[in-house]
This record gives C-alpha cells, structure tokens and sequence, in this order.
C-alpha cells in the first residue's frame, strides 16, 4: 500500500439539483481544503448514486443529475488535475454494496429506527412506501467512509448522527475482528478540523424551522446552485423572517432571520461578529435581505459562469482513473473484512 495519506471523504446524493445548503454544508469545507492543503490529503468527492433512490425518484433523470452534480463539484473548484483528488461513482465500485451486506448482519434495528433523518423522512411516507433502503442507507454511507480509511467527513449537520454511526459500527468490529478499519474522527474534532465550531444547518426560506434540502417539492424555499439570479433574489426578499420588532442571532426566536445573517457571513467572506455589528438590533429587515439577495446574486453569477465552462471529457478521463484507483483500494479493505469473518480462507 505504501505511503497513505488522511483521507478527507464526502458524498452528495443526486436526486436534484444541488443547492447552497449543500455547497455551504458539504461542498465547500472539502473544497477548500482540496485547495489549500491538496498535497497532504487523500481527497475523495463521490457521487453516491445508490443513495439516489431511498426516497422516490424520477429514474430517467437519474444519468443526467449524476454528470450535472459532477459539474458542479467542478465548477465549485475541485482541482481535478490533482492527482490526491478522486471523483467516481459509488455503483461502479460493488465493494460498497458488498461491505453494506456484511455491516448489516452487525446492525441492530433499533439503531437504525432511532436515525432523526429516517424518523423525520419516513413519517412523511405512507407505510409502504417507505423503502429497506430508506431504512438502512446509514449502513451503506458506513461502508462509503469506511471503504477509504477515511478520517474526515464534510457534512452537514443533519449527517452528524450517520458519521457518528459509521464511528460505532466501526469500533464493533475492530474490537471484534481486530484492527479493521480506520475510525473516523469524532464530529467534534471535525468541526475543528474544518474550522468551525458546529456542523452548519441552512434553512429553508419559507419555512426557517425546516433545513433547506433538495427533496422539497416546491423548491421555493431553497435556493439552487442553478436558479436564475433574478430568481433567486426573489427567493431571498421573500424569505420569512418574524415579527419581532428588530435583528437578533437567536435560532430559537428568530429562525429565518438567524439564517440571513448566516447566509450573508458565509457567501460574502465577513466575519460573523462584522455582520452581526453591522445589523444587530436594526428595526428593518429590508437592507439585510437586500445585502444577502446581493451577496447570493454575486456567488450564483460568478459560480454559473464557471459551471459554463466545465469541460466534460475531462470529468470523464478524471472518473475512469479514479475509478480505477478507487476499487483497488476499496477492494483491499473489503477483503480484510472478508477473510476476518470467515468468508475468505
Ligand atoms: P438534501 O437533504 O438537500 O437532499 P443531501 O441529503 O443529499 O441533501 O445532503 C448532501 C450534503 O449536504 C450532506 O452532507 C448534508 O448534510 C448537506 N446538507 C444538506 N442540506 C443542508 C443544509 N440545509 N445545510 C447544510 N448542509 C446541508
Ligand atoms: N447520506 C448523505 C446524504 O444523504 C450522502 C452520503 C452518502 C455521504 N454516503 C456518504 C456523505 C458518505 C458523506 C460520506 O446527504
């Protein structure tokens, strides 16, 4: 194997466009790492394209959600032409499928229906319609980190509680088998790694008390890494905020405009402390949407003109490599586990 390096490792599913919670959230810790630090790490931004279906989707859009996502992790600023950089699909390497089938004989049910997400995702859905997938997918995005030996996990806040699982299933094996797998850092410390001082959850605009996600119908309350910028202006000045009488920081009273303030620091590159100088105790909220409509505005213009301009075939050649690279090294953790557990003489 050699010289290995920390492996920084994330994925985004690809049932829809990706939006700014996901850029915000996910994308842009990894990527700017990618940047910044590129030679030191072994990094890894995966399309788990499995994942794609735990909740219903429209199966003839599936190709094209999976190429336009790559694009945008292109255009976003993940340097392809680092070597330490790998992009694949997680279909095309059946060792995750694999490893899931195993870590699942180790899971227990109840560890599972205790997931926030799957309680959150599965009352939404009648009975039958709430799929095995839906149920067990912690167990697969287990096997995604633990495949890699990866020690660092971007994500967003509503992802903590699976990466806190992989950590466990993990663990129970290692202390079962012997030295398996590599266990991912404890969230905690990742925060810290990445920079931060807890995992980042961006709001719907209509609805502050939700998390702004993809698998909203409307889409009316997020903003898409795609929307037209007029469009998304527009999504911005009708955000909901409160009927309090002026500019607080306070998740619990002021959900929507909390998340104005939020937004703004992280597109506009000002500290929270500056922004929150700036608006703090204001009895309007007009400006600040207007500063955050303009902020998003100016990220979306640049960041499309970007996406224009990604060359596919090198998204291609980049994917066939990393592929290749990928299921090698997936493939020697997965026969460790294989012969650990009887399968394998
Ligand atoms: P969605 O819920 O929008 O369908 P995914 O579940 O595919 O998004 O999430 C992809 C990544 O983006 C995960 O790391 C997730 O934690 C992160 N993410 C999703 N929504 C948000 C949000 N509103 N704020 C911050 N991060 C988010
Ligand atoms: N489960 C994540 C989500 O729904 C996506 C994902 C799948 C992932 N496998 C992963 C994220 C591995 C990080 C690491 O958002």
């Amino acid at each position: 194997m050699g010289m290995t390096k920390p492996v920084i490792l994330t994925g985004l599913r690809a049932n829809n466009d990706l939006h700014i919670g996901n850029y915000l959230g996910a994308l842009l810790p990894l990527i700017d790492l990618a940047k910044a630090k590129g030679e030191d790490y072994q990094i890894n931004l995966f399309v788990p394209d499995l994942h794609s279906f735990t909740t219903p989707i429209d199966h003839g859009q599936l190709q094209r959600n999976i190429y336009d996502n790559l694009r945008v992790y292109v255009a976003a600023g993940l340097p392809l032409d680092n070597p330490n950089v790998h992009i694949y699909r997680q279909s095309f390497i059946p060792a995750h499928s694999e490893l899931t089938w195993i870590l699942d004989c180790f899971t227990g049910m109840g560890e599972m229906a205790r997931m926030t997400q799957y309680k959150d995702k599965s009352t939404k859905l009648s009975e039958d319609r709430i799929s095995v997938g839906l149920f067990n997918y912690p167990v697969l995005m287990a096997a995604d980190i633990l495949l890699y030996r990866a020690s660092y996990v971007p994500v967003g806040d509503d992802q903590s509680q699976h990466v806190e699982f992989a950590r466990d299933i993990a663990t129970r094996l290692n202390n079962q088998f012997g030295e398996l797998f590599t266990v991912p850092k404890p969230v905690k410390e990742q925060h810290t790694f990445f920079g931060k001082d807890q995992g980042l959850r961006i709001r719907d605009l209509g609805d502050p008390t939700k998390k702004m996600s993809k698998s909203d119908e409307t889409g009316k309350g997020v903003i898409f890494m795609t929307d037209a910028p007029d469009v998304a202006r527009k999504k911005i000045m009708s955000a909901t905020t409160d009927s309090l009488s002026g500019i607080g920081y306070d998740y619990a009273t002021q959900p929507g405009v909390s998340n104005l303030l939020d937004l703004l620091t992280l597109l506009s590159g000002r500290t929270h402390d500056d922004v929150l100088q700036e608006y703090q105790g204001a009895a309007q909220y007009g400006p600040l949407k207007a500063a955050v409509a303009d902020a998003v505005v100016a990220f979306l213009t640049d960041f499309q003109q970007r996406l224009q301009s990604v060359d596919g075939s090198v998204i291609e050649a980049k994917l066939l490599t990393s592929e290749a690279t990928m299921r090698e090294q997936a493939e020697n953790v997965l026969s460790a586990v294989q012969s650990a557990v009887g399968l394998r003489p």
